[in-house]
Parts: structure tokens; sequence; C-alpha cells
């Protein structure tokens, strides 16, 4: 069962407080973050865990023995890497407690060999030299301080250990992804207001929900990365062989509008055929992207960022 919603009062409250607005807001989501996502725990997702990891890390020292995830959600990225057999042992961290919950969960029904805690990603709470390997996706971009989490990466890191961060908004790709996201919202949920077409309107308190996570996950995005500047922060922290990718041009260009149209009408509406249009045209697109794309289109307008660097 998924959490009752903030309050506004517990919205307002959480208004100067990132970190609460965090642990709010993704208690709230954890339930039902894998749908909302289309997270899977299948080929498609291990492929593309696998795929953004040696996109800017390579392959060399696959399988690492043992691993830390910060910021886990439910864990998409672990538990898939696990799954496509780059990490053995897997650790789970979270400041939600409801998140770290379901990936724990999620780890169990894949028969996954994980284990977890709920910890701040400035203060990780593990020991010094512990991991092989640091990964997080789609987390950076909720802390306060990156450089002072980097720095946690680094303290839990074995002399050699790697840190591979994936699926961070650029500035640019930031700006993008808002306004299709707004304009789709836009056209969908008033063209469904027309005769005929309101059986794709979804009722209205559902889309009153959405719009006050819209105004909670205002709170909780904190950063977007220009991806030179990212690599100077890890480099700061203390991290060496740092190298950064970014991909998605084209096909986030596709996603956004899906993934916002798809929030905005039932889900019956939709069956196994949108699923399969939406996956194979972003595959199809994210192709270009890194083929023909990558080469000629600056890295900063891409919408993804993925960093990777070592422990000295
Ligand atoms: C956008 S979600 C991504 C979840 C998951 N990694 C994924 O890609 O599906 C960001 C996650 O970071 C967590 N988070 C936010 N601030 C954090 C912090 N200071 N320390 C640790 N985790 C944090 C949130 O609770 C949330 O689960």
């Amino acid at each position: 069962m998924s959490k009752s919603h903030p309050t506004a009062a517990e919205v307002e409250a959480a208004r100067d407080d990132p970190k609460q607005a965090n642990i709010l807001y993704h208690d709230w989501e954890a339930d039902t973050y894998d749908e909302k996502w289309s997270i899977s725990y299948d080929e498609r997702c291990v492929t593309y865990a696998r795929d953004r990891f040696a996109h800017v890390a390579g392959t060399d020292g696959w399988p690492y023995r043992n691993a830390l995830e910060l910021g886990c959600g439910t864990g998409f990225f672990l538990l898939n890497l696990m799954q496509a057999g780059v990490i053995e042992k897997g650790y789970v961290t979270d400041i939600s407690p409801g998140m770290v919950d379901v990936a724990l969960r999620n780890a169990k029904q894949l028969g996954l060999d994980v284990s977890g805690r709920v910890s701040d990603a400035e203060t990780i709470a593990y020991d010094d030299a512990t991991f092989d390997l640091v990964v997080g996706h789609a987390m950076l971009h909720h802390i306060p301080d990156v450089e002072q989490a980097l720095r946690e990466v680094l303290r839990v890191l074995r002399p050699g250990g790697r840190f591979v961060f994936c699926g961070e908004p650029t500035k640019v790709g930031d700006w993008y992804a808002r306004k299709l996201g707004q304009a789709t919202w836009w056209a969908t949920t008033n063209l469904t207001k027309l005769p005929g077409l309101t059986d794709w309107r979804r009722p209205q308190e559902e889309l009153d929900e959405s719009s006050q996570a819209a105004a909670l996950e205002a709170v909780v995005d904190l950063h977007t990365f220009d991806p030179h500047a990212l690599r100077r922060t890890a480099e700061s922290a203390g991290a060496i062989d740092v190298e950064v990718a970014t991909d998605e041009l084209t096909a986030a260009f596709l996603g956004w509008p899906v993934r916002t149209f798809e929030a905005a009408v039932p889900k019956e509406k939709l069956g196994w055929g949108w699923a399969r249009f939406a996956y194979t045209s972003w595959k199809a697109l994210s192709a270009v992207d890194e083929k023909v794309l990558s080469r000629v289109v600056p890295k900063e307008f891409f919408y993804n960022v993925e960093i990777t660097g070592v422990k000295p």
C-alpha cells in the first residue's frame, strides 16, 4: 500500500529543508515508484543499467566483489547491475526508510544477496575502506553538498576502488525536459476535457495528487550539472582518473513527453502496444544519439550525465 500523501502543512515545513523534503517525498513515492517510472528487473532494465555503467566506466574489474549504492530508491541500479553480473554482493542505502524497505523487498524477490541501511549520502553509515565499488543513479542532484558526498564515497572505498554515478540531469537537458513535460501535461489535461475524450482523463483527485507531487519534486531537485564542472567537483573531492560521459538527446525529446503522457492518462488506456512503441522508439533514438549525434553535438546538450573516478 502506498503511503497517504503529505499534507500541505508537511510540504510547507519541508520547503526549507531539502533532506526532510526528500524523506517525505520518497517515502510517499516508494510503493508506487517502480510503476511510475516503468522500472523493472528484467532484460530491459538489466541491459539499460549495464550499458549506462559500461558507457562511462568500461567493463574492467567485473564482477566487483562488493558494492554500495547511495540513494538506492527501489534498487533499480544496483539490483539490475547484480543481475547483469557486474556486482557479487550488494549494499543499498537511502535517506528514505520507505525506499530502503522496497529495495530490500525487491532484492529478496529476485533472490539477490543484498543488505541495506538508512543513510544520508553526506555521512555514509559504513566504515572506511569497505567497498570495491560505490554506485548511484539519479541521486546526486538531490544532495545539498555534492562534494561532501563524493568525499564520503572516497572514504568508504578501498584504495583503487571505483565510483560510478549515472542518470544525473545536465543543465541544458533539464531545461528542455521540463519544458517538454509541462507542455505535454498542459495539452493532455486540457484535451481530455473535450467531449469524446473525457474517458482519457484521470480522476481530478489523482491529477491534484500528481500536481502536489510535482510541487515537492521542485523542492527535492537541487542541482543540474555541467559535465565539466561535475568533473572538477569529483577531482577536488580527491578522486583520480575521473571520466564524464553524457547520453540521450533525441531519446530524451521523446522520453519526457511519453513519461508525462503516461502519468496524465488512466493506466488501462495504454496497453502493451503502447509500451512496445515507447521502448522501441526510445531505443532507436538512443542508438542515433550514441552512434551519430554524440560525434557532433557538445556533451552538455545531452540529457544524462555519468561520472566515474577512482580512490587513490
Ligand atoms: C530520483 S530517486 C532515484 C532512485 C534510484 N536510484 C533510481 O534511479 O531509481 C533519488 C533517491 O535519492 C534519495 N536521496 C535523496 N537525498 C538523499 C541523501 N541526502 N542521502 C541519501 N539518499 C538520498 C531519495 O530518497 C531517492 O530515493
